[in-house]
C-alpha cells in the first residue's frame, strides 16, 4: 500500500511539475552555485572548486590558493606571464563547471584559477563570411541567441546551453550529425587566439593567433583538455539560419542493431533514444526544411527546467529505497512512468512556445539546438533548481559515455540485448535517467577528436551517496561499460564517465595523440596548465593510473575491480568475469557466498 502511494506520487510529481515550474519560476529558482568558493575577506582567495555536481569521481575536493577574472585579453596575457613567471600551476575554470573528471583542479595547494566568467562578450559577427568570434566564455546560449540575430547558426551544438565555448572545445562536446561537418563544435572552428606561457624574452606569456594555414596547432588547439593554455577567442564558421522539422517516433527495439547504423544517414540530426528494459527506441526524426514551411517550434528539454526541490527529495529517497531493498520491480514501474510522462510532455518540445499540438514540431534552429531553462533564475533560497544541484536532495548520479565506431554498434546493441535477455529489470535504472541517448559524431581532424564515424552513447544511472555502497544490478552496467569500452574500444567523452574509462584511452588515438604531445611541449613545456589527472589521461605520467585502488573502488568507477576487496564482498558483492564478456570483470551479487563466508 505505501509503495504503492510512493510510485504513483511521483508519475504526478513529473507531471505536475511541467505546470508548476511555469508558474513558479519567474519567482523562486535558483540558479546554480558558483563552483568557486574563496575564504578570504577579499573572496579571491583560499579557494574550492568542483562541477556542477557537486562532486568529482573520486569526491575530493580540490584547492587553489587565489581565483582572478580577467574582463580582457590583455588582462589575461598579463596574469597568464605573471602565473608563468613565478612557475604556478594554472588552470581555467568557467562560470558552472560542468566536467565530471577533474580537469579543473590545479595541482596542490597553491594553483591559480583563471576564471573566463567575465570574457564573455560576442566580438565579431560577419554575415558576409559567415563568420562569428567570440570570447571563450561565452556560453552557449549566447552564441545561439547573437548568431542567429544575425541571421546565423551553429548547425550542430550540444544539447545544454550552459557550456562556455572554452569549455565545450576542451572536451570535444558535440550534437548529432554524420552530415556536413558533423555533430562536433570543434569541427566549425576556422581560428582561435590562445595564450600560453612563454620565456622571459616575451615577458613569460605569448598570444598565439591560429587559423587554418597552421593545421598542425589548429588540431591540437580545437580539442585540448585545457593543458594547452588559456583559449582567450575563437572564430566559427556558421551558415545561413534554417528551419528544422521533428518528429519522435517510437518503435519496437529488437532491429535497433541495423536501424542504428543506418538512421544516422537518413536524417542530418538523427539521433535515439533507447530504453532497453521497455524494448523501445525513440527514433528523432530531425531534418531542414525550406523557411517557407509554417510553424514556430521551440525546445525547453523538460530534464533541464527547474524542479521543486521537495519534488527531487521526495524522487530521490524513493530511489533510494528501491536500492537499499532491491526493488527492481519499483525501478521498473517508476521508469515506465517517467518515459511516459517524458513522451507525453514531447521531451519539452512545443509547436509555438505554448503547447504541444502533435508532430511534426518545426520551428528555427536556434529555438530547438539546446535548452537549459533552470539556469534562469532569481535567488529563491533554493527552492527550485536545476535537478542535480547537490545544495539539496536531487538528483545524483554517474555518467558513461563513449563512442563506437559504426561498424561495431550493431554488435554492441545486440551485447546490450543479450544483458537484457538475462536479466530483464537490470536497465529499467537507466530509464529514470531518460535511457540511453544515442547520437552520431564523425571523424575530425583535432588530433583529440572522434577518430572515425561513431555513435555515441550516453548512460546516466544512480549513484550513491555513500561511496561504498554497492546499486542494484551493479554488474550488468559494470559488463555494458567495459563492453563498450574495451571490447569494441569505445572513446571515452573527456568531459564525463568515470575514472576506468580513460585507462589507455590514449593509445586509442595512436599517432594523433603523439602530434598534441609535441604541440603540448611546445606551449606548455614546463606543464603549467597540466595537473595529475591531465597527465595521467594523457600517458605522461605512468599509463593506467587513472585508476585508483582502494576499498570498494570499482562501485564508483574509480577501477576494474581485480579483488573481491574492489566489490563490498560484506555486502555479498564479489569481484567476478561478465556474463558475456568474459574479459569484464564486474561487482556481481553472489547471495550464496554471503552466507557462506560471513
Ligand atoms: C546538463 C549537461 C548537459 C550536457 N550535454 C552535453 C551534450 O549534449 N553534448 C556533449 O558533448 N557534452 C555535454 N555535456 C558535457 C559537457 O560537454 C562538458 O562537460 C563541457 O566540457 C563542460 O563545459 P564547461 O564550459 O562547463 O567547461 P568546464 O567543465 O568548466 O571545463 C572543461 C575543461 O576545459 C578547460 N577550459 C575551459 N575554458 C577554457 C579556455 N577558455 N581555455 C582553455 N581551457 C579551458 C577547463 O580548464 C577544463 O579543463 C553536458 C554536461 C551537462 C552538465
Ligand atoms: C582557508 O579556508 C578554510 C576554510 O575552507 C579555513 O579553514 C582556513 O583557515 C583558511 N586558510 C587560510 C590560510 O586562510
Ligand atoms: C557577462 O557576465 C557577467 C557576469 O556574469 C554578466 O553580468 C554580463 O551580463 C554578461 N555579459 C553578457 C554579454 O552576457
Ligand atoms: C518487440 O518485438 C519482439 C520480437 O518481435 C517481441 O518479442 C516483443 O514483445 C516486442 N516488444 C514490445 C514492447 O512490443
Ligand atoms: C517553399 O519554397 C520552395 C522554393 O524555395 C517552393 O518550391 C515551395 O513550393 C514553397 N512551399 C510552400 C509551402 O510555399
Amino acid at each position: 500500500m505505501g509503495k504503492a502511494v510512493f510510485i504513483k506520487t511521483r508519475g504526478v510529481i513529473v507531471f505536475r511539475l511541467q505546470f508548476l515550474y511555469l508558474l513558479l519560476c519567474m519567482v523562486w529558482c535558483s540558479p546554480p552555485e558558483d563552483p568557486i568558493k574563496c575564504f578570504s575577506q577579499s573572496r579571491t582567495s583560499n579557494c574550492t572548486i568542483t562541477n556542477s555536481y557537486g562532486a568529482f569521481p573520486d569526491r575530493s575536493v580540490c584547492r587553489a590558493a587565489d581565483v582572478v577574472y580577467p574582463t580582457s585579453e590583455e588582462e589575461l596575457v598579463s596574469v597568464v606571464g605573471k602565473g608563468t613567471m613565478s612557475k604556478r600551476k594554472m588552470k581555467v575554470a568557467t562560470r558552472y563547471s560542468h566536467s565530471i573528471p577533474k580537469l579543473v583542479c590545479p595541482d596542490g595547494e597553491e594553483g591559480l584559477l583563471i576564471s573566463t566568467r567575465y570574457l564573455n562578450r560576442t566580438l565579431k559577427v560577419e554575415p558576409s563570411t559567415m563568420t562569428m568570434t567570440v570570447e571563450s566564455g561565452v556560453t552557449l546560449r549566447q552564441l545561439i541567441d547573437e548568431a542567429a540575430k544575425a541571421g546565423l547558426a551553429l548547425p550542430c551544438s550540444p544539447y545544454w546551453w550552459g557550456l562556455t565555448v572554452g569549455g565545450l572545445l576542451a572536451t570535444g562536446a558535440h550534437g548529432s550529425s554524420l552530415w556536413g561537418k558533423g555533430s562536433s563544435v570543434h569541427d566549425y572552428i576556422v581560428g582561435l587566439r590562445i595564450v600560453t606561457p612563454a620565456g622571459p624574452k616575451d615577458n613569460y606569456a605569448k598570444l598565439r593567433v591560429i587559423d587554418t594555414t597552421q593545421p598542425d596547432d589548429l588540431s591540437a588547439t580545437r580539442v585540448s583538455l585545457g593543458v594547452l593554455g588559456v583559449i582567450s577567442q575563437v572564430t566559427l564558421r556558421l551558415e545561413p539560419l534554417f528551419k528544422r522539422s521533428i518528429t519522435y517516433s517510437v518503435k519496437n527495439d529488437s532491429d535497433l542493431g541495423e536501424q542504428a547504423t543506418e538512421f544516422g544517414k537518413q536524417y542530418e540530426f538523427a539521433d535515439i533514444t533507447w530504453y532497453p528494459s521497455q524494448q523501445k527506441a525513440v527514433y528523432r526524426i530531425d531534418d531542414r526544411v525550406t523557411s517557407n514551411v509554417s510553424g514556430n517550434g521551440h525546445l525547453d528539454f523538460i530534464g533541464f527546467r527547474s524542479a521543486l526541490s521537495i519534488a527531487l527529495a521526495i524522487i530521490r529517497s524513493s530511489e533510494e529505497t528501491q536500492e537499499s531493498t532491491s526493488n527492481a520491480d519499483g525501478k521498473c514501474i517508476d521508469a515506465k512512468l517517467t518515459t511516459w510522462a517524458l513522451m507525453n510532455g514531447a521531451y519539452g518540445l512545443t509547436n509555438n512556445g505554448i503547447g504541444f499540438t502533435g508532430y511534426p514540431v518545426v520551428g528555427y534552429h536556434n529555438r530547438l539546438q539546446a535548452s537549459g531553462t533552470c539556469l534562469d533564475s532569481l535567488e529563491d533560497g533554493l527552492t527550485t533548481v536545476c535537478p542535480w544541484d547537490s545544495r539539496v536532495k536531487a538528483q545524483f548520479f554517474h555518467q558513461t559515455t563513449f563512442s563506437v565506431g559504426l561498424s561495431k554498434v550493431k554488435s554492441f546493441i545486440q551485447d546490450v540485448q543479450k544483458l537484457r535477455e538475462l536479466e530483464p529489470k537490470a536497465l529499467c535504472g537507466l530509464e529514470l535517467y531518460n535511457g540511453i541517448l544515442m547520437r552520431y559524431v564523425k571523424a575530425s581532424s583535432a588530433y583529440l577528436g572522434k577518430q572515425e564515424e561513431a555513435v555515441d552513447f550516453d548512460i546516466t544511472y544512480y549513484r550513491s551517496n555513500d561511496p561504498l555502497r554497492p546499486r542494484l544490478y551493479e554488474d550488468i552496467i559494470e559488463e555494458i561499460e567495459q563492453i563498450g569500452l574495451f571490447k569494441y574500444g569505445g572513446l571515452p567523452h573527456w568531459g564525463k564517465n568515470r575514472n576506468l574509462a580513460f585507462d589507455g584511452a590514449i593509445n586509442k588515438y595512436g599517432r594523433n595523440a603523439e602530434a598534441f604531445l609535441k604541440v603540448k611541449k611546445r606551449y606548455d613545456p614546463l606543464g603549467l596548465f597540466s595537473n595529475e589527472w591531465t597527465e595521467k589521461v594523457l600517458g605522461i605520467q605512468n599509463t593506467n593510473e587513472v585508476t585508483i585502488l582502494k576499498e570498494g573502488c570499482a562501485l564508483e568507477g574509480l577501477c576494474v575491480c581485480s579483488q573481491d576487496l574492489h566489490c563490498a564482498p560484506q555486502k555479498g558483492f564479489f569481484c567476478r568475469p561478465g556474463r558475456l564478456y568474459k574479459d569484464a570483470r564486474v561487482c556481481m551479487y553472489l547471495s550464496a557466498m554471503v552466507s557462506a563466508t560471513f
